[in-house]
């Protein structure tokens, strides 16, 4: 599995540039599922049918992470960018970014006078390697995904783009586990989840599933002076009782923890200050959903060192198998 999460996370696919990672995915998958399909907008949606006794399924893990865009292009070449999704001033300078295409750039930022001070987003630019606006390889509109390489620390995993890799590998897991779900289940690999959980919207409104669960990061509250917060790396994966977009099912939580109890999987609750998931998009979705999420707790989230453990990875496999073959009934 790791040499799996080593290639999704250093693989580019910024928000709504998810070609590459979906058909890296669809390669994945692709035999272990009933029906594959990808739609419009480009979520790749797996569909695995269940024993005919159980429900309607989907769950969403999103392709996509947060990146730059280009907006204008200077006389000598250097590029001025926007944010994609959440990208933090503060984790900018120094940042290596790759286009599609392949081309690496470097980011630094205009002349700062207070050393301590960050600048905007917008006073910062891409070193392509360009000397003219006429050689430079890339062109407005084009888009970058950050580049760092995935590496493990004992039974921490670090690496971009965890948010949410981590949870497309689940995602992944899951399907190939080789056992009949007993529900219906839409696997959907969702698209533009970081700028406003838009894939997963529409792949929800057209499957219409009574249960939606995501699989997604969370932070954490075991860092330095950081956030208080009742979730640590290593103690199971997080079962969301709310983030500040959706409270979860509170049956769906209940169910959610017998399952792991029984089965004696460590699992945490999660209550979640700022951000999101694709669950938002399912529980509001058509006539809404009965909605949750079980989320990886991660460190340094939105950085290229996001850090997760490999053991809440493992777990949060093994509590899938719980709940997609045995009755969910709230
Ligand atoms: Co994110
Ligand atoms: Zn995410």
């Amino acid at each position: 599995m790791k040499d799996l999460i080593k290639k999704l996370t250093e693989a580019y696919g910024p928000s709504g540039f998810e070609d590459g990672i979906r058909d890296m995915v669809r390669a994945e998958i692709e035999g272990h599922v009933d029906e594959l399909s990808v739609d419009a907008m480009g979520n790749l949606v797996a569909f695995k049918k269940g024993d005919g006794t159980g429900r309607k399924v989907m769950i969403a893990a999103h392709l996509d992470e947060i990146g730059v865009m280009v907006t204008h292009i200077t006389e000598k070449g250097y590029l001025r960018f926007t944010n994609i999704g959440g990208v933090h001033a503060k984790t900018l300078l120094g940042s290596r970014v790759q286009f599609a295409d392949g081309t690496i750039g470097v980011i630094y930022s205009d002349k700062n006078g207070d050393r301590h001070k960050v600048l905007p987003i917008d006073k910062h630019y891409i070193d392509v390697g360009a000397s003219s606006r006429e050689d430079c390889p890339v062109q407005v509109g084009d888009a970058a995904g950050f580049v760092d390489t995935f590496f493990e620390n004992g039974n921490r995993i670090v690496a971009k783009s965890m948010d949410d890799r981590i949870g497309v590998v689940m995602g992944i897991e899951i399907l190939r586990a080789g056992y009949r779900p007993m529900h219906d289940l839409y696997m959907v690999f969702s698209v533009q989840e970081e700028v406003g959980v838009r894939g997963a919207q529409a792949a929800a409104n057209y499957i219409q599933p009574e249960v939606g669960i995501a699989i997604d990061v969370t932070s954490t509250g075991d860092m330095l002076n950081g956030p208080e917060m009742a979730v640590d790396l290593g103690k199971g994966p997080a079962i969301k009782a709310k983030d500040s977009g959706m409270i979860s099912h509170v049956g769906l939580v209940r169910l959610m923890k017998k399952r792991a109890a029984d089965a004696g999987i460590p699992y945490q609750i999660e209550v979640l200050v700022g951000g999101s998931t694709d669950a938002r998009a399912m529980q509001l979705a058509g006539p809404g959903s009965i909605a949750g999420c079980v989320s990886v707790p991660c460190r340094y989230v939105h950085s290229r060192s996001e850090t997760a453990d490999i053991r809440d990875v493992e777990n949060g496999i093994k509590l899938f198998r719980e709940i997609l073959t045995k009755p969910i009934d709230l």
